[in-house]
């Protein structure tokens, strides 16, 4: 195979959660870019609208589902509907993700003293449970077709003590790796191919798109990063082609950081 086939996607089915914003818009752009049909699905309808709208402007392939992914029924639900409509699902995004608010090092907020239960499971269900059912949903048809390809956004902050986010997330992004691992094993009988890509700080939307608002905030995310920046979300792109065409067909059970050096620092 020459490079343009290792990264062609065309014939091959695609569904990224969160994929109105960031990180997930990102990577159903270049998965559609590539030739695969997308299916976008968001809990946020006029944001997934307006994305699938932009990505229809510039001749791609995609279509939505509005869905909650922490509603674990609804979640099977769109997978299977997926296969149903389009025969095959190829590569499963689980990206959807919140933020659990800022981490310790912007003040006593984020010190473990101040936990809530409530807020603590609201980010264990979309970070943790959610994410583990999309690829338990995904995994059903994938093993039925005997192959496929899952990739989880995870974080750098589920590798290392990051004191810039929450409790929670840190501890649904690191048990995210291991759930990774679990799972690339579990089902590489089934060339079902399972990784984790691991971000660092992004210019998304993210906690109410608090690094858009506050170039203080972003300043200091920015100072952790040997490259001394913020990623743009386009620079999530390559990574998530790799995981999902020909290209990555030996690479299960890893995780790999994009994160401007950032754990090669600590
Ligand atoms: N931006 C960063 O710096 C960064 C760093 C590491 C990891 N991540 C991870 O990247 C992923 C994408 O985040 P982003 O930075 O692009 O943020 P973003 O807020 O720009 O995009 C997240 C998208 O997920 C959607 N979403 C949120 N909860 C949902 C739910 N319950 N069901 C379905 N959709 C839901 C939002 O509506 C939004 O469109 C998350 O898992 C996040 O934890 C981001």
């Amino acid at each position: 195979m020459n490079v343009t086939e290792l990264l062609d996607m065309n014939g091959r089915v695609g569904c990224v959660t969160g994929a109105a914003s960031g990180l997930g818009f990102a990577m159903a752009e270049a998965l559609a870019e590539a030739g695969a049909h997308v299916v976008m699905t968001d809990v946020d309808a006029p944001g997934l609208d307006a994305a699938a709208a932009r990505l229809r402007a510039a001749g791609l392939s995609v279509d939505t589902e509005v869905l909650d992914v922490s509603h674990l029924d609804a979640l099977e639900r769109v997978v299977d509907g997926i296969v149903a409509r389009h025969g095959r699902l190829d590569a499963m995004f689980a990206n959807a993700g919140i933020s659990a608010g800022p981490g310790f090092a912007f003040g006593d907020a984020g010190r473990i003293g101040q936990i809530d239960l409530d807020h603590w499971r609201h980010v264990l269900d979309v970070n943790l449970t959610a994410a583990t059912w999309s690829i338990k949903a995904a995994a059903k048809h994938m093993i039925a077709q005997q192959g496929g390809r899952i990739v989880v956004t995870a974080s750098i902050g589920g590798i290392r003590a990051e004191p810039f986010v929450g409790y929670a997330y840190a501890a649904t992004k690191s048990a995210m790796l291991n759930v990774v691992r679990q799972a690339a094993v579990d089902l590489a009988p089934h060339n079902v191919l399972v990784n984790a890509i691991a971000p660092g700080p992004f210019l998304t939307n993210i906690a109410g798109g608090r690094l858009h608002r506050e170039p203080l905030i972003a300043a200091q995310f920015a100072s952790a990063v040997p490259l001394r920046r913020l990623a743009s979300p386009d620079e999530i792109k390559g990574l998530a082609l790799l995981l999902a065409s020909p290209a990555g067909s030996f690479i299960t059970g890893t995780v790999i950081p994009v994160d401007g050096g950032a754990t090669a620092a600590v």
